[in-house]
């Protein structure tokens, strides 16, 4: 077997140099980074990668596609998609702003406590990148997203971009929710079973004495903000499954750990084959079989 090459391709000027270290860790041999990627230059990155090595040699070489703009780097996932034809091919991981590998730590996380299919899961600051995929993965898991912002045009817009993505999934609800202080977040957290809170780093989005005040039907809450203040009051930062005012609580150090676990998991993966295409729903299904094996 040649030895497994990573290309990576950042949409920043200066390519991740935590998404290099992941990469060295989860067994590859050869990293070659690239950074400033953008649709319009990656053609020639991705035919490269295609056509040096063949048959069966092809799994050997992969394509990680990251950065801290998701929305560029997902223009140049497709890109690098629609260069492959038939078996010439390479496979390839999506992972901008580790949106897809955290989301789907912190969705694997809240179901390990509860069954997610019919359960309100309220995704909190779900507008951002990271939100967006928690919401989607919730939704693919079955789960009813309330998709929460502090503007209700913001939540719809998101809410919109969530199913467009899950359009194949008919009975999927996610819906908009507007919430913009501690009265209109008591009403969220009344009716949600789990709570992701997806806010920007150091931003504070439900004070401690408001998500204690929540019912016991809010059984999980979870913070992915590690940055103090943290999302969630009273929510330590590596508290991971631990049980504050009846319910099991995550910070955002706590998902970090199976974070970690499923973004090794996913490089790995891309050298099983030449044709894996790792986005939202594979990883989340990588995670779910790390958490179940
Ligand atoms: N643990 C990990 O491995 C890991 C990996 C990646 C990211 N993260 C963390 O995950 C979180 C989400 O990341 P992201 O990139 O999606 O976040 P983001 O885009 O920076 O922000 C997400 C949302 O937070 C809300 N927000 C922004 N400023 C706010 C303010 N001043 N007050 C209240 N709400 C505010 C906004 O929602 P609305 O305007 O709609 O209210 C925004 O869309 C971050 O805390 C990030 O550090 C963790």
């Amino acid at each position: 077997m040649s030895p497994k090459i990573l290309i990576q391709l950042d949409t920043d000027t200066a390519p991740s140099t935590f998404d290099a270290v992941v990469a060295v860790d989860s067994g590859v041999d050869q990293l070659f980074r690239h950074g400033g990627v953008t649709p319009d230059n990656v053609t020639p990155l991705v035919h490269g990668a295609m056509f040096t090595r063949g048959g069966a040699e092809l799994a050997s070489t992969a394509l990680f596609v990251g950065g801290s703009d998701v929305a560029a780097a997902e223009a140049v996932f497709l890109r690098a998609r629609g260069c492959f034809f038939g078996p010439v091919r390479v496979s390839v991981m999506l992972d901008a702003n580790g949106c897809n590998t955290t989301a789907a730590a912190a969705v694997m996380s809240a179901a390990k406590h509860l069954d997610l299919s019919g359960a309100v899961v309220a995704v909190w600051a779900g507008t951002g990148p990271v939100g967006r995929r928690v919401a989607e993965m919730a939704a693919l898991e079955g789960a009813e997203v309330w998709l929460v912002s502090r503007t209700q045009a913001k939540a719809d817009a998101a809410c919109e971009a969530v199913r467009e993505r899950i359009g194949g999934i008919a009975d999927a609800k996610v819906r908009g929710f507007q919430a913009d202080g501690p009265e209109s977040a008591r009403q969220a957290l009344a009716g949600a079973h789990v709570v992701i809170a997806c806010g920007a780093a150091g931003v504070e989005l439900i004070d401690a004495e408001t998500l204690k005040s929540a019912p016991p039907s809010c059984r999980v809450a979870i913070d992915l903000n590690a940055v103090p203040p943290v999302g969630l009051g009273g929510i330590g930062v590596t508290d991971k499954a631990v049980e504050r005012d009846g319910r099991i609580v995550y910070g955002a150090i706590g998902v970090g750990g199976l974070k970690m676990k499923v973004h090794r998991r996913a490089v790995a993966e891309l050298f099983a084959a030449n044709d894996r295409v790792l986005d939202a729903a594979e990883i989340l299904a990588l995670a779910k079989a790390l958490v179940s094996a």
